[in-house]
């Protein structure tokens, strides 16, 4: 019998891992993208909010524009690097951000590109991780329990590689000048300031109409009922039906609170992950700040 450990749930490709579902080429293409002056990336480990990070960026944008306005436009404006390679970010429609798991010392570089980076605990990541890749048998975990990815995210042996290590990557250049470091909980706890901010950071004039506009359209409420929905039906005119039977299984909006991991971790489950935590801010000062915003 083959062990969970013999299973193979992701690629290696320059020592960094991706789903098997990635195309190794696609990959390697996305990694010899040469950074423009302007460009704008989106830096997130998964299911740090990097869908509603998108959706933000393009609303600022395009004037208010709502994602689902006109949903082609969309996808042509927010190209994911990794999944669809080096041509699609060169032929994207501009203003446009550009999507990345990579991390931070493999992100295409230009001085004059922004980088705007949301991060969010890993306690929640874990368990948003695990919802997402649960039903789809291509990341390998189908039918999985919570325990099995738990102990795969712990291990950071995931389809997208080692939280732990990400944030190393990620944290000393957070105050760089062309870096914008926000967290899913800021977004969720004041998600009007944190729109204020992106829009300063890609210069884009903060007018409390368009900032109005954009709350509403990155609201949980809109995007919940309208972010899964047009994307299945943008999916079912572009894709093959092999990818269509992964896209029809992904929800990119699911239940959008922090602190939802006692929906599925133990006690001991969570008590390995706060000692991760403790660990993770000796190193990194501040980072608390950004994951509890608000507390001590
Ligand atoms: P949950 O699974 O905890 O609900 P990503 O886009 O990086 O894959 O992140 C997905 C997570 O962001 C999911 O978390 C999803 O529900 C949450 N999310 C997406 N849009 C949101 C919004 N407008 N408000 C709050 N959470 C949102």
């Amino acid at each position: 019998m083959v062990s969970k450990d013999d299973q193979k749930t992701f690629q290696l490709v320059d020592g960094i891992a991706f789903p098997l579902s990635f195309n190794g080429e696609v990959i390697r293409s996305a990694m010899n993208y040469v950074a423009k002056a302007g460009d704008i990336f989106i830096l997130t480990y998964p299911k740090s909010g990097t869908t509603w990070m998108e959706t933000i960026v393009f609303g600022l944008l395009n004037n208010g524009r709502a994602f689902d306005d006109d949903f082609d436009y969309y996808m042509k404006q927010t190209p994911f690097l990794e999944l669809q390679g080096k041509d699609a970010v060169e032929k994207m429609t501009h203003p446009g951000s550009i999507t990345t798991h990579l991390p931070f010392d493999r992100v295409p570089y230009h001085p004059q590109a922004k980088y705007i980076c949301v991060i969010r605990n890993p306690k929640d990541i874990c368990v948003s991780f695990y919802h997402f890749i649960k039903n789809v048998p291509s990341f390998g975990y189908a039918d999985n329990k919570f325990e099995t990815f738990f102990d795969t995210f712990v291990s950071g042996k995931t389809p997208h590689g080692d939280y732990s290590e990400y944030m190393k990557k990620l944290w000393p250049h957070k105050d760089d000048d062309n870096v914008l470091l926000v967290s899913y909980e800021q977004m969720y706890h004041d998600l009007a300031v944190v729109i204020h901010r992106v829009a300063q950071f890609v210069e884009i004039e903060p007018h409390p109409r368009l900032l109005e506009r954009v709350l509403t359209c990155c609201s949980f409420t809109y995007m919940k009922e309208n972010y899964d929905r047009v994307r299945k039906s943008w999916k079912e005119k572009h894709c093959s039906k092999v990818e269509l039977e992964t896209e029809q299984l992904l929800e990119f909006v699911r239940k959008g609170v922090p602190g939802d991991w006692p929906s599925c971790m133990t006690k001991e489950q969570a008590t390995c992950l706060d000692d991760i935590m403790t660990e993770m801010v000796k190193s990194m000062p501040g980072l608390k700040d950004y994951w509890f915003p608000g507390l001590q």
